[in-house]
């Protein structure tokens, strides 16, 4: 198992370059099930998670090419079943279900099981499909759906704004009969990427962005090019980086538009950041100071972006209270932090940082991929040497995270247990 080395303590310097959107990518991707021909894909992220999801369209039947940012999905004869092995390393597999009813009317899904950060039910995402017509039962742990008659258009509304929910059903509903409007959908910039896709497809897409939208289905959506939208939380990690460090990067392509609550929350802690270059040029140039952050649906704080923020208030003056209102159990970072010196108290669904403590490296261990992410900045930002642990939850969603950060000036390096 591969851990990270990170000397901490330098200011990062210079330029970095953010991929495609994680979050945006799997669905993009699993809408190819609903597609009837061929198509192409730009700005493709080199990530674990992406490759468990061609994986999975290969075992659906799809051929794939994937190289260099750029991935091809065609026609093949399609399978319907996503299996245990393989949701169970990637919960967003889920996301075959919506496109797999629309276009063969039935799919045998894995039930993802518990995670790290909570139980994640998909509770929603099945409701949604069953006022389209869908039927469902549990067969040995698999969801096992069919609507023989195909889907049809409904009115609903979800119980809470779900992305991956939405998502599915935006999918489904595309090739439903008649019309579809869903309300109190999740507000998500890669609902709108997702959206966008489609509608290139061919489907007929509106209100997305908001929280209702309104699908009139079409008998057959077509293949395209798309180029898929940066990642808004790589992003963030990175200015963060820059916060931490002392240090001084432009962060190019940058969904910066999409990004309104974490950079308001960067700059009330006192870092300057400014629209410069085709990016966002970040510093820290004076003491940070603490925040409060409260984790909320789109367009509020993003719960992706609470472990980052969390190391920035241990590195910042005074105290920050951090509420977490997305998932139940996201402070599995909290216990490594304090492993590394911060004054951290979790009471429920919030933990009170205490800042103004510099950070001390220590052997920590990733427990999911963002906490991961949080531990890599505590890293950088601490004296001496940090060893992170289970970096493959890391390698789910940063592409060459280790290359990006030592070319802007990090002293860190991938060793294997053997090393
Ligand atoms: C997506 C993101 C994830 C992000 C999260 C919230 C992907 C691949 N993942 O996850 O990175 O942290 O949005 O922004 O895009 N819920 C239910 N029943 C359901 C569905 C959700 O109770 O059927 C609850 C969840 O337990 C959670 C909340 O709704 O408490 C939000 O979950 P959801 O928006 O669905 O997150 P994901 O799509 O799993």
């Amino acid at each position: 198992m591969d851990s990270f080395l990170i000397r901490g303590g330098i200011p990062l310097k210079g330029e970095i370059t953010v991929s495609g959107s994680k979050n945006a990518a799997l669905p993009i991707l699993m809408a190819s099930i609903a597609v009837d021909g061929e198509v192409h894909y730009g700005n493709v992220p080199d990530l674990r998670d992406i490759r468990t999801t061609i994986r999975l369209l290969n075992i659906l039947g799809r051929q794939t090419t994937w190289k260099d940012g750029h991935a091809c999905v065609c026609n093949g004869e399609m399978g319907i079943e996503a299996p245990y092995d393989l949701v169970k390393t990637m919960r967003a597999s889920v996301l075959c279900l919506g496109p797999l009813l629309a276009r063969k009317r039935e799919a045998r899904v894995s039930l993802p099981g518990g995670c790290a950060i909570g139980a994640r039910p998909v509770d929603q995402h099945l409701l949604a499909l069953e006022e389209m017509g869908a039927h469902f039962d549990l067969q040995n742990g698999y969801i096992h759906g069919v609507c023989p008659d195909g889907l049809k258009g409904a009115h609903f509304s979800f119980a809470m704004p779900t992305v991956g929910g939405t998502e599915n059903a935006l999918m489904a509903a595309c090739l439903a009969q008649g019309e579809t409007v869903m309300e109190n959908v999740a507000r998500e910039p890669e609902i709108v990427d997702l959206a966008n896709f489609l509608n290139r497809c061919g489907a007929h897409i509106e209100g997305q962005g908001s929280s209702v939208i309104t699908v009139r289905g079409v008998e057959r959506l077509y293949g395209c090019s798309y180029d898929i939208m940066p990642d808004r939380i790589e992003a963030g990690t990175f200015l963060v980086a820059a916060g931490v460090t002392g240090g001084e990067l432009l962060v190019k392509n940058c969904p910066s538009g999409d990004m309104a609550a974490v950079i308001g929350k960067l700059r009330e802690a006192g870092m300057v950041i400014e629209e410069q270059q085709g990016g966002l040029l970040a510093s820290a140039p004076s003491p940070l100071k603490s925040v409060d952050i409260s984790t909320q649906p789109h367009p509020g704080f993003p719960t992706d972006m609470q472990a980052q923020l969390m190391v920035l208030l241990c590195c910042a003056e005074g105290s920050g209270m951090v509420k977490e209102n997305i998932f139940e159990n996201r402070f599995m970072h909290v216990q490594e932090l304090v492993r590394m010196g911060a004054d951290i108290q979790v009471n429920g669904s919030s933990a009170l940082v205490r800042g103004g403590r510099k950070l001390e490296g220590a052997p920590v261990m990733a427990s999911d991929l963002r906490a991961g992410a949080a531990l890599v900045l505590a890293g950088l930002a601490a004296e001496g040497e940090t060893k992170v642990q289970r970096v493959y939850h890391i390698d789910r969603g940063y592409d060459h995270l280790v290359d990006k950060l030592s070319a802007v000036g990090a002293d860190i390096r991938r060793v294997n247990e053997q090393d």
